[in-house]
């Protein structure tokens, strides 16, 4: 196999456009400290062993400088760094400019998900589907806090702000599945912070646009969707199956229990709780837990919302 494709001990894997040219930046770079390293540490040893003075008697160097010598390292070392320049701000505009045709989605990240708005008003939440070999731009912002957006695999990296857009581009060359990362510390959940980067051929990319089925998937039964989207919509971050205490309240067990509201009265848990729960999440708070729960309004169909109940009603 070709040894990019297994990513190098530097570097993940290639496949955006950009990578190779990112790559080539970056082992110019390191080949020449390698050299430079290897060089200027062997001089440095031969030197202390061959003029090391070995007693009273030794005489001391009378050279002050030397004028060529001086000039030479001053000078080679520009030409090499002003060439870097160059090769650097060859790639940076390219990485800089998306194409007139890219898709554009936009994609907005917030405490601890990624949201991607496709142009047709499909919406994802924390896996970004993108066409095989089209440029795709994205217009991201933040809803909360710094974040940033990385997809080690594309070499792409641009931080995201709220109160501004930011873009970024990529044209994927690979059909593999590869990882986002948030790349800026950003509160408890930053490290899950990650989405599913999902590369596939145009026709596939279409259907999935068309009927929200990827290649080879059937639609779900309800309890078993919304086990899925328990994980990819990121309930995960903040609800434990097990019992545990993370962000909110547990699932284990959450249907049919009654919970004291922060404002001193109870409730139980039943569809419309769960429902209200997910489109106005900071109305009906369980005492005890902090109102740090996203609104999935927009982001959840009617029959979501039915998974996410059904699949609930089963976690004992
Ligand atoms: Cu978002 Cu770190």
């Amino acid at each position: 196999m070709d040894p990019i494709e297994l990513g190098s001990f530097w570097m993940p894997k290639q496949s955006s456009t950009i990578a190779e040219e990112i790559d080539t930046a970056y082992y110019i770079v390191y080949w020449l400290d390698v050299v430079m390293f290897v060089l200027l540490m062997g001089a440095l040893a031969y030197f202390m062993y061959k003029y090391k003075r070995r007693g009273p008697k030794d005489k001391l160097s009378d050279v002050t400088h030397s004028t060529t010598l001086e000039i030479s390292w001053t000078i080679i070392p520009s030409i090499l760094v002003i060439a870097l320049f160059f090769v650097g701000l060859k790639g940076w505009m390219k990485a800089m400019v998306a194409p007139g045709n890219a898709l554009e989605i936009r994609t907005t990240a917030e405490m601890y998900m990624w949201t991607f708005t496709y142009p047709n008003g499909n919406v994802s939440v924390n896996e970004l589907v993108v066409p095989k070999g089209q440029p795709v731009k994205l217009i991201m912002s933040s809803k909360d806090v710094l974040h940033s957006f990385f997809v080690p695999e594309f070499r792409v990296k641009q931080d995201v702000v709220p109160g501004t857009y930011t873009t970024v581009w990529f044209e994927a060359t690979e059909n593999r599945d590869t990882i986002l990362f948030c790349t800026e510390y950003c509160g408890v959940g930053h490290s899950d912070m990650m989405a599913k980067v999902l590369v596939l051929d145009k026709p596939e990319y279409d259907q999935w646009q068309e009927t929200g089925l990827k290649p080879g998937e059937k639609p779900l039964p309800p309890a078993e969707l919304g086990k899925k989207l328990y994980a990819t919509r990121s309930c995960n971050t903040c609800h434990s199956l097990d019992g545990s205490r993370i962000q909110g309240p547990t699932f284990k067990g959450v249907f049919g229990r009654t919970e004291q509201i922060a404002d001193g009265s109870s409730i139980k848990v039943d569809e419309n709780y769960i429902r209200e729960s997910l489109l106005e999440p900071n109305k009906k708070v369980v005492q005890g837990y902090p109102a740090v729960m996203p609104t999935y309004k927009g982001l959840l169909k009617e029959t979501d919302i039915d998974a996410i109940i059904a699949y609930l009603k089963t976690v004992q």
